[in-house]
């Protein structure tokens, strides 16, 4: 077999098969088949596509890089949730403690943000002696006595996605449906869960900016999931504007500990318990051996309800708080989020008109927060965990001239303009109303 030749059948559009998938990602991580060769493969698969067999088997390929979890020792159906990426986006922080509070098990495996978008690891690195870098015995334990875990990846797992990941932020390969589609699924299907549930973004702040884009991404996820034996199901969920109220690591906290306290923006709480009762559902398809069942009106509600109680009563927070006690965080932190990093300046951004807010743009205010210090320009940049933007308003308000539509908060003042300036091109006031888009868009079980 020739590296070449496989890269060649991709390049005239023929399908690869999973030995031709095997001989090129072994060579790679072996240092037998230079990165040049492997960067022009990817390029083929994002010109060209793959069929869904080829994608089961390059996800397949990519698992069996590395190390898989066996969680099988530990009791409980256990499920874990993963977002396509956004901005704003701190669902999981708020959803892992209330899943866990309610019995099911959450192993997670978290990422980092980069570029415009916001990463778990980095919003809980905020929380004072927080570590995502725990062992795995460490991450087991935690699993079997608190119900909940939550790390980063590690080396041992899919490092295949490692090497081709880090290949294709650097050829312009990474919007591609096969390759994110088998990057994530590669990592979440060696996690050891039993079901799992995907929020797949979409809008100007996602990956996928289209809708029709965002379900073929879900809809080949799910595939992938079900097909190795995991109960998997996808949300696709707006991601045109920021989710909640604020952007940036310990902000971000903060309206987390909030949430959990039953105070959440509209829109976070929608997408919290939304995403909760899918999981639940998940849950009960697990305990009873069966697939993953549509749910109606009346039980999506039900289950939503179910879920807002665990929070209500206090249970949610409880847990969240036993979780950053046993990532050796302070746990004071929850009862007195001020404790968090706080930045020095602030700066407020007004309204230059009256009017109706009609475009508050994720990827704009993203990118913002990042100048801002919050967000890495490339992989391994530090971060600034204080850095971020709080928003007063948000698509479809209305404000006055003058009226403060968002405070950015800065410690270093250097690009805090830039950040001001890509700010303001994301946002529209006018005249006429603006029709809300739906937060919850589809829901693909398979
Ligand atoms: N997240 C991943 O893990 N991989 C991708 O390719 C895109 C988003």
């Amino acid at each position: 077999m020739r590296a070449y030749d496989i890269i060649k059948k991709k390049r005239d559009g023929g399908a690869v098969s999973k030995e031709e998938l095997s001989f090129l990602i072994d060579g790679l991580l072996k240092g037998e088949i230079p990165d040049y060769q492997a960067s022009a493969f990817l390029m083929a698969v994002f010109l060209n596509g793959m069929t869904d067999e080829e994608t089961v088997s390059l996800t397949e390929v990519m698992l069996r890089s590395g190390a898989t979890l066996d969680l099988s020792d530990i009791q409980g159906t256990k499920v874990d949730k993963h977002s396509t990426g956004g901005v704003g986006d701190k669902v999981s922080i708020i959803l892992a403690p209330l899943m866990a509070t309610m019995g099911i098990k959450v192993p997670m495996l978290a990422g980092r943000g980069l570029g415009h978008t916001g990463g778990t690891l980095d919003k809980l690195e905020s929380i004072p002696g927080f570590r995502t870098d725990i062992p795995l015995d460490e991450f087991r334990e935690n699993l079997k006595n608190i119900g909940i875990s939550i790390m980063g990846q590690t080396g041992e797992i899919a490092p295949a996605d490692g090497k081709l990941y880090g290949l294709r932020d650097v050829t312009a390969t990474v919007e591609s449906i096969p390759l994110i589609a088998s990057s994530i699924m590669s990592k979440k299907l060696a996690e050891g869960a039993n079901a799992l549930l995907l929020d797949v973004k979409t809008g100007s702040g996602a990956f996928m900016k289209s809708r029709e884009d965002a379900v073929r991404l879900a809809t080949t996820m799910v595939r992938i999931g079900n097909s190795m034996g995991v109960n998997t199901v996808a949300v696709v969920t707006d991601m045109d504007q920021p989710l909640g109220k604020t952007v940036g690591n310990s902000l971000e906290i903060k309206e987390c500990v909030s949430a959990l306290r039953g105070r959440a923006a509209n829109d976070l709480m929608e997408v919290t318990l939304t995403l909760a009762a899918w999981m639940l559902n998940l849950a009960d398809s697990v305990t009873e051996d069966t697939e993953v069942g549509k749910m109606n009106e009346f039980v999506l509600k039900k289950y939503k309800h179910e879920a807002m109680d665990f929070i209500e009563k206090g249970d949610a927070f409880k847990k969240f708080v036993e979780l950053i006690d046993a990532q050796h965080g302070d746990p004071d932190v929850a009862f007195r989020p001020n404790l968090l990093p706080v930045a020095k300046g602030i700066k407020d951004v007004s309204a230059a008109e009256d009017g109706y807010i009609r475009r508050l743009d994720a990827e704009a205010v993203g990118a913002a927060s990042m100048l801002l210090g919050a967000g890495r320009m490339k992989a391994g940049d530090e971060i600034d965990h204080a850095a971020g933007i709080i928003l007063n308003k948000k698509t479809g308000d209305y404000v006055k001239a003058g009226e403060t539509v968002a405070i950015l908060h800065y410690n270093n003042d250097c690009s805090l303009k830039d950040a001001e300036e890509v700010f303001r091109s994301g946002l529209e006031i006018g005249a006429r109303e603006v029709a809300k888009r739906p937060l919850i868009m589809d829901v693909i079980i398979k």
